[in-house]
């Protein structure tokens, strides 16, 4: 622990995720504590901590940018959630659910058992969009309410003047919470104070929610291999094998 961090203590686990170009091939990682950072709850498995801070918080910030995230949401708002099943949409479902929203959601029929599932009369205010590809906002930005905000919030680069006069379109990348300008998906972000607190905030939250088990870690599989077995994972992944479930490799 570095000279001056009072905000955690040695032998606390914590957790986050780091940017690419960042990357280290080490066991043991450097990390600002001034930087967001979840403390993990005891009864947490560090298997399901791997699955929180990068998902959690790719759905957080997008149900900021198009909602704002953490208040309150309006009373009788709704908010669609297409991709419900992917892990950013299983924690977007959680987090609109924790604030108030009626959620409704799509998913493949094989894990309509993961999803929860609201009736959708009169349309959506919101639309998060976890998958953002293959038809999803087009078919997705169709359950907007005539009049409402008509936000959507998407986890990748899209034509953004496929969507009609109205409809708000708003990307947002989970990185800018680490407070770094990035350059991803060709686009570029600069760094954002307000999205560091955001963060700090939001990590504090997560910590609770867990302790009170109102929120919960996505499913998860541990595979094999170690770090080396990270490559059959991906391959896994391209052959449409994963579902509702994150693959987690033990390296140490
Ligand atoms: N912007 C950012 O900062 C950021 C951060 C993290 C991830 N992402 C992006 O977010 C996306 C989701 O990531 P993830 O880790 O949540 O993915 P994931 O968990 O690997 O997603 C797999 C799930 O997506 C569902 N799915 C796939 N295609 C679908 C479609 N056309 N319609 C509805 N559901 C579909 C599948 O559902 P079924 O099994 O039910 O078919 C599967 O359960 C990825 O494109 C990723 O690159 C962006």
């Amino acid at each position: 622990m570095g000279d001056g961090v009072s905000n955690f203590k040695v032998g606390e686990r914590v957790g986050r995720w780091l940017l690419r170009r960042r990357l280290p091939r080490l066991e043991y990682i450097l990390v600002p504590a001034s930087l967001p950072l979840l403390r993990i709850p005891e009864d947490i498995s560090n298997e399901e901590a791997a699955t929180i801070a990068l998902a959690l918080g790719t759905a957080a910030i997008g149900l900021r940018r198009i909602a704002n995230f953490p208040e309150q949401a309006p009373l009788g708002h709704t908010i669609l959630v297409w991709g419900g099943s992917s892990s950013v949409g299983l924690y977007a479902i959680q987090l609109a659910r924790l604030v108030g929203f009626k959620v409704i959601t799509t998913a493949s029929p094989k894990n309509h058992e993961l999803i929860v599932e609201a009736s959708g009369r009169g349309g959506v205010d919101y639309v998060y969009d976890a998958i953002s590809e293959q038809g999803s906002y087009e078919a997705a930005v169709k359950a907007f309410r005539k009049y409402g905000p008509r936000r959507i919030a998407l986890v990748l680069p899209v034509d953004e003047t496929a969507f009609e006069p109205g409809v708000e379109a708003h990307f947002s990348v989970v990185s800018t919470l680490l407070g770094s300008a990035v350059s991803l998906f060709g686009r570029y972000f600069v760094d954002d104070e307000r999205d560091i607190l955001f963060g700090q905030k939001l990590y504090k939250q997560v910590e609770v929610w867990l302790r009170e088990e109102r929120l919960k870690a996505n499913p998860h599989a541990v595979r094999a291999g170690e770090l080396n077995g990270v490559q059959d994972g991906l391959k896994f992944m391209k052959e449409g094998k994963v579902s509702g479930s994150k693959l987690v490799y033990r390296i140490a």
